[in-house]
């Protein structure tokens, strides 16, 4: 692995590797503090969008490893306005041990990888959010114990996040059902290239628009913001196709499972894609959730650096 770029890109075992590496270093962490492996370097984080998650979690997981991490906001840069991409990777990579970016253009993670001398990590760009649906399945394996034959149910859009979801749990060989309304569906040949890996694990992929189908039986319900970053002039019209697609109480009772969890990726929009009630109530998981971002960050960055 000399990027993470996207999770289309990794193998099963890279996976695996990120997800036990996460482990270890949780409960390092956890017994008083991480060995120091990454003393000396510096992560360049380049931002053309807000962060919360990524960016705290990014920052404290290279300094609790012995690093150092270099924010870069949307204003600094200005990627491809100011200079071009190409120019900010080939600068950029000669100070740094590694970039992070969240872009709006997936293209420009990918030429910021083209023209790096470093590793270049995809912090969430229109197309997918790779760290994100890793660190989901490192929570849903610590909630479970295990992945395959677990069933993800993704109701919402068919965004960025949803895209690393189905790419991510086909790896894994767990199931997903993602239900959007007609219109707002993952592109057909991504879950059509997810549902070929997911057959080789014996796991499917189905895009539906029925959320009470993609509920029914899961082990997991998992929302995300109807309208995404970049989105917002498209905010409007969204309010009104989206609404049957809350994740509700009644959704929740529909899984027919009393210990389904429910995740977000966060930030939420409360009252819109979640309700109160399930963001606090006891099947959800979005803090645990939350928190994990930075124990996988940490094992993406070992990994890559190391
Ligand atoms: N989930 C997530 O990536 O959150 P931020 O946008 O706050 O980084
Ligand atoms: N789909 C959301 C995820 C935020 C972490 C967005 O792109 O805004």
């Amino acid at each position: 692995m000399r990027h993470l770029l996207d999770i289309s890109d990794l193998s099963s075992d890279d996976v695996w590797q990120i997800l036990h590496t996460a482990e270890t270093l949780k409960a390092e962490w956890r017994q008083g503090g991480n060995a120091p492996i990454l003393r000396g370097k510096a992560l360049g984080m380049v931002f053309q969008k807000p962060s919360l998650r990524t960016r705290v979690s990014f920052e404290m997981a290279m300094q609790h490893l012995g690093g150092h991490a270099l924010y870069l906001s949307p204003n600094e840069i200005s990627l491809g306005a100011r200079e071009s991409v190409p120019d900010v990777a080939r600068v950029l990579s000669r100070y740094v041990d590694a970039i992070m970016a969240r872009t709006f253009d997936h293209q420009h993670i990918l030429q910021l990888a083209q023209y790096s001398r470093v590793p270049v990590i995809n912090g969430l760009s229109d197309f997918s959010h790779p760290c994100q649906a890793l660190s989901d399945l490192f929570t849903i394996y610590e909630k479970y114990g295990r992945l395959a034959g677990l069933k993800l149910a993704y109701v919402g859009d068919g965004n960025n996040v949803a895209v690393s979801l189905a790419q991510a749990s086909a790896k894994v060989g767990m199931s997903i059902a993602i239900a959007s309304p007609p219109g707002f569906s993952v592109a057909p040949q991504v879950g059509a290239a997810a549902a070929a890996e997911a057959s080789k694990q014996g796991a499917d992929v189905v895009l539906t628009t029925d959320p009470q189908a993609a509920v029914s039986g899961a082990d997991v319900i998992y929302t995300d913001t109807w309208t995404s970053m970049g989105q917002e002039a498209e905010a409007v019209r969204r309010r009104q196709v989206f609404p049957p697609f809350q994740v509700n109480e009644a959704l929740v009772e529909a899984s027919g499972n009393d210990d389904v969890i429910v995740m977000h990726c966060l930030p939420a929009h409360r009252g819109e894609e979640i309700t109160d009630a399930v963001a606090d109530g006891p099947h959800s998981a979005l803090w645990d959730q939350a928190e994990n971002r930075m124990h996988c960050q940490k094992a993406i960055l070992a990994l890559l650096m190391t």
